[in-house]
């Protein structure tokens, strides 16, 4: 019997959809406008007004920031109507602000949810992150491994050559050596300058996206999210948090968090079953962005359960108001 009777992952989880959809359809009429925060905002307030019509009594445990710096969808702030199950939530209202003030692809609202204690709390500090997708022996690449090994251990399990390997890295001057690494074993290297919830997604679908590995330094927060979407599509995913200075240590301190150099698992940063929904904003490699017709916007919502590995792509229609 399940320890956590009351989270009914199946009932929830159109909700959660509409709730994705909803923060990615506020943000339509500023999509390649260059105004992030007003993006950002928009999505927020809708994820938020969402959220509170759900039948839960829910936590924000990955949200906008501590509470002193995010007035809305902090960490610690109640969710839902209260009227339903005790559920931790993570989201993130808009990944990849910079991407929808530019109208570049890969923009998504993600939000993931849980039993209570399902998720790993990570402050709001930068995490090392490494992900594969689905079909490979546990640890058939780890954090421990050299940029280098990693290509040649997993171009050796997919009997493959190094050349045909294709990671993801996040386009920023800390990972010029670790790309510099890559490249003198041939891989390709898919640089995005944004959205690594994205970028370690593509791993989960590697024949639609053209990407077999994920690594480099980004934010944790987002490295829990996508280590849910993980848990729902398959794939593995190891994280590091990595601390910059005494304030950020002490944020993992107040979320709990004891060994600061600790790896953590996909299963050790979520630890029970979840539902997952993210909308596409703008156009990418995993999801289409919110299309314009007259009198309508379309969305296209993924949508995922890991109790049953389910996957769903959702199309919704809405009347403009
Ligand atoms: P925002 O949407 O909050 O701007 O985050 C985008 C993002 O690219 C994340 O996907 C990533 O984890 C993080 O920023 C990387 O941080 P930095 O820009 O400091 O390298």
């Amino acid at each position: 019997m399940s320890a956590h009777p009351d989270f009914n992952d199946r009932m929830l989880s159109l909700g959660l959809a509409r709730v994705a959809e909803q923060a990615a359809i506020a943000t339509v009429d500023l999509i390649g406008r260059g105004d992030e925060k007003a993006a950002d905002q928009a999505a927020v307030n809708a994820m938020r007004e969402q959220l509170n019509l759900l039948d839960i009594a829910g936590v924000v445990v990955i949200g906008e920031g501590e509470r002193d710096e995010a007035p809305m969808l902090f960490i610690g702030e109640e969710v839902g109507n209260g009227n339903g199950p005790g559920v931790d939530i993570a989201l993130d209202p808009l990944e990849g602000t910079t991407l929808t003030a530019k109208d570049m692809p890969n923009a998504l609202t993600v939000i993931a949810m849980g039993p209570r204690g399902s998720m790993l709390h990570a402050p709001d500090v930068y995490m090392d992150k490494l992900a594969i997708g689905p079909g490979f022996a546990e640890n058939v690449v780890t954090l421990d491994m050299s940029p280098k090994e990693r290509v040649t251990a997993l171009a050796k399990a997919k009997g493959c050559s190094p050349n045909d390997i294709t990671v993801c890295v996040l386009e920023r001057p800390r990972h010029e050596e670790m790309i510099a690494e890559l490249r003198s074993t041939g891989a390709a290297i898919r640089l995005i300058t944004d959205g690594d919830v994205a970028g370690v997604m593509h791993c989960a679908e590697p024949i639609q996206t053209g990407i077999d590995m994920y690594m480099g330094t980004g934010g944790a927060p987002e490295g829990v999210l996508a280590a849910a979407a993980l848990k729902c599509m398959g794939g593995q995913i190891q994280g590091r948090l990595l601390f910059r200075n005494e304030d950020e240590k002490g944020r993992a301190a107040k979320a709990g968090i004891t060994d600061l150099d600790k790896i953590y698992s996909l299963d050790e940063m979520v630890t029970q079953d979840v539902i997952f929904a993210a909308t596409g904003v703008t156009s990418g490699s995993l999801l289409p962005g919110i299309k314009r017709e007259i009198g309508f916007y379309t969305t296209e919502t993924l949508l995922m359960r890991s109790k049953t590995g389910s996957v769903r792509r959702m199309t919704y229609r809405n009347p403009m108001h």
